[in-house]
Parts: C-alpha cells; structure tokens; sequence
C-alpha cells in the first residue's frame, strides 16, 4: 500500500511538474536534452535541433518517428553516436512530452 501511495505521488509530483512547464525550451533543458543538442550546432556531441528540424519537417511521418526516436533512443540517422533513450540516466519523458518538444524543434527550421 505505502509503495502504491507513494508511486501516486511521485506521478503526481511529475503531472504538475509537465503541466508547469508550457516553455518547451525548458522542458528540453529540464529533461536534459540541452547537454547533447543545442538549438543552433553551437555544441558538438550532437545534431542541433534547428538542423534536425531543417530535416524532417514537412515530412507526414516525421512527429511520430521523432517521438519514438527520443523516447527508445537510436543511432545512424546523423552518424554513428546513439541518442540514448529517455529515461536512461536522464529524466523520463512522457508521450506528451515528447510530442512537445517535437513539435518545438521541427517549428526551428
Ligand atoms: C547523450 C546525448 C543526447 C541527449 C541527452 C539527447 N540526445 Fe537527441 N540525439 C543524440 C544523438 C547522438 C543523436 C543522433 C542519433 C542518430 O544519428 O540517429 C540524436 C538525435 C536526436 C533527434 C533526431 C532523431 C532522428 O531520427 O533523426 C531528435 C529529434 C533528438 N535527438 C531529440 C532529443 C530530445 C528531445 C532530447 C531530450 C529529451 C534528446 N534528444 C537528448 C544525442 C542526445
């Protein structure tokens, strides 16, 4: 029961705080997207995302693919460096969540 209660209420701490952030800059700061990315390639581990955006937005398929993309990670679409998923070693990020931030970084373009 206790570890019920209590998982109720880490869900709940995590609602309010996904509900809390409507600036989806701090969202990807927040769930640590901003220590591989940057928004303009200033930062070399990673694609920057206004690049990534150039990329796939338009494209019918792209929201979902880039959903999935962050939430189970992946490798080959930029080089050979993997994208972790979410979750591993850096905050989760819910569907919601990671609808958002998609649709941030593919309106970079
Ligand atoms: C540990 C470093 C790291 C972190 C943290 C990270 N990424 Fe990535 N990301 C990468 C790498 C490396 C790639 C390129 C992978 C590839 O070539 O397929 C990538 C690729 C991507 C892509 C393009 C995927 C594609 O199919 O072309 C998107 C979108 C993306 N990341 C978003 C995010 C978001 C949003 C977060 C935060 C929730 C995040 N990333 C956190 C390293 C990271």
């Amino acid at each position: 029961m206790t570890k019920i209660s209590i998982s109720i209420s880490v869900l709940s701490f995590l609602v309010m705080v996904s509900v809390a952030h409507a600036d989806p800059q701090k969202l990807a700061e927040e769930k640590q997207c901003l220590i591989c990315h940057s928004v303009d390639n200033k930062i070399g581990r990673a694609t920057g995302f206004r690049t990534i955006a150039q990329k796939y937005s338009g494209k019918a398929d792209a929201e979902a693919n880039l959903v999935h993309m962050i939430k189970k990670g992946g490798v080959g679409h930029w080089g050979y460096i993997p994208m972790p998923p979410a979750g591993w070693k850096r905050p989760a990020v819910s569907e919601a969540e990671a609808k958002q931030l998609v649709d941030w970084i593919l309106a970079l373009h």
